[in-house]
């Protein structure tokens, strides 16, 4: 028997995902770490923490199976995008790296929309400048740190840090690369105008792979650090969410990714590098060749959820919370939710955006308001579905979705309700991690390509089909459009306080 590894470095844990030929997961092994805040607003892990985790990630999966590295026919890796790696000229790191859910780079962004120009950035990129993504927090420690920032000669994402310490090799896969905003989108490299204006050497940019091609294998020492054998290949892999849109078989234009974790992503694949051209959608190169995706990220989907049971349900079950709402109509007798509890992204980029109910009478009770927060996470996942249709997205028809909320039937009934779509959970245990696996198995030469592979290993659940509440929320849909606009100026004065 013959197995491929996805190796994941998340913002929380490494995980590898020891997967057969069959696509089936045999076995996860992960090591767990905590990222640092330094500041208000920072946010940042130091690099060698994904080195140590990978080791005993993959050492402990091997272990426990008892299958040998000999076995294992490629290596896929993906991770938490957008993350800053700066390289010496030795290869050793010169800072902690600065994360995707860092916000310190205000000025950074607004630096780069006036050297390149918002529209031509977004143009290009596919992207405006969000404090999230790399090239800001490279132009922060130009200015901030200008000492450390002479001494660079490698920026890396945080899963090719891996690949540097797995390979030696200095890679970077397209997925992930388009998440720098220095890409050429259409291109699908590192766009040499974007560069120029903002001044930045080229050579400080590893080479570009797609996701299923070989960037290198694994050296000795790193052989001797994890069970793997020396010169088995590590394919170039996606950042997380290009992984896990190839897990699902978001693939082909109409088919959907959605996710329902802390955050929510609906993700969807592009024939052509198209973009949204206020850049309110992510428009990024997928993990599949020749392909790109748009995506909206939603910074509170189950993470709303979360905090209402968290503070207004304490101890209660989210099952047994979801089934009492569900007993409620669709509209929660004329109750609307907001989910901007930790401002927002897609459609509304405002990180001063909050949270509300509106509508509120003494009817409403507790059943009322969890299933407004359920449907208020729906709406505003539509918001990302209804930008992709504007942005000449193809019709959307199927949601493939994955993540803890969708474990809920009336929370999957309301989102294919909202949606007006079919919704199919995806049985699979890390999303990202098997869309890594995945491309290994491709490289491999196992399948001819992404595509042919993820039929193979797809498996879904029965569907959850639109219902009769989903011409009630198509009246309703339009009430909440008007929410965010009407409560902007409030939510903005409020958030100073
Ligand atoms: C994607 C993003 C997050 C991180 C988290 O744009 O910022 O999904 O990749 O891991």
């Amino acid at each position: 028997m013959s197995y491929v590894i996805g190796i994941d470095s998340s913002t929380t844990a490494t995980k590898a995902q020891l997967v057969d030929e069959a696509g089936g997961v045999v076995a996860v092994g992960s090591s767990e770490y905590a990222y640092d805040t330094p500041q208000p607003l920072w946010s940042e892990q130091d690099p060698e923490l994904w080195w140590a985790a990978t080791q005993e990630a993959v050492a402990g999966v091997l272990a426990k199976t008892g299958v040998s590295g000999n076995d294992v026919a490629a290596i896929g890796l993906t991770g938490q995008m957008h993350g800053l790696v700066l390289l010496d000229e030795r290869g050793d790191v010169l800072r902690p790296s600065i994360l995707w859910n860092d916000q310190r780079t205000g000025a950074e962004c607004d630096e780069m929309r006036d050297r390149v120009g918002k529209e031509r950035l977004i143009q290009i990129t596919g992207n405006d400048a969000l404090t999230g993504f790399t090239a800001p927090k490279i132009l922060w420690v130009r200015n901030n740190e200008p000492k450390v920032f002479d001494r660079a000669r490698r920026v890396l994402l945080p899963k090719d840090y891996v690949r540097f310490r797995l390979t030696g090799e200095y890679a970077i896969d397209r997925a992930g690369g388009a998440g720098t905003i220095l890409f050429d989108l259409a291109a699908r490299t590192w766009s040499d105008a974007v560069l120029e204006d903002l001044d930045l050497d080229r050579s400080l940019f590893p080479d570009t792979y797609e996701g299923h091609e070989v960037t290198g294998t694994i050296t000795v020492e790193a052989a001797a650090a994890t069970g793997l054998f020396a010169g088995t290949p590590v394919v170039a892999g996606a950042g997380d969410q290009g992984a896990n849109g190839v897990a699902v078989g978001a693939i082909d234009p109409g088919v959907v990714g959605l996710s329902l974790g802390t955050s929510g992503v609906v993700f969807t694949a592009t024939d052509t590098p198209a973009i949204e051209p206020d850049g309110r959608l992510h428009a990024f190169c997928h993990g599949v060749a020749g392909r790109w995706h748009f995506m909206g990220v939603m910074l509170s989907a189950a993470g709303s959820f979360r905090w209402f049971r968290d503070e207004l349900a304490p101890g209660a079950d989210f099952g047994d919370l979801a089934a009492s709402a569900g007993e409620v109509a669709a509209g929660s007798d004329g109750l609307l939710f907001l989910p901007y509890l930790t401002g927002e992204r897609t459609p509304h980029p405002d990180p001063l955006a909050r949270g509300a109910f509106v509508g509120l009478t003494v009817r409403h009770g507790r059943d009322q308001l969890t299933r407004a927060v359920l449907e208020g996470v729906a709406f505003g996942l539509r918001d990302s579905f209804e930008l992709i249709r504007a942005a000449g997205g193809a019709d959307l028809t199927e949601v493939r979705a994955s993540g803890g909320g969708t474990r809920s039937a009336e929370w999957r009934q309301i989102l294919a309700d909202v949606l007006n779509a079919e919704v199919r959970t995806v049985a699979t245990a890390e999303g990202a991690a098997q869309g890594a696996a995945l491309l290994a198995a491709v490289g491999a030469g196992w399948y001819d390509d992404a595509a042919d592979a993820s039929r193979e290993w797809l498996r879904l659940d029965p569907p959850t089909s639109p219902g009769p509440n989903a011409a009630r929320y198509e009246e309703l849909y339009p009430m909440y459009r008007t929410l965010y606009p009407a409560l902007r100026g409030t939510m903005h004065g409020l958030s100073a306080i």
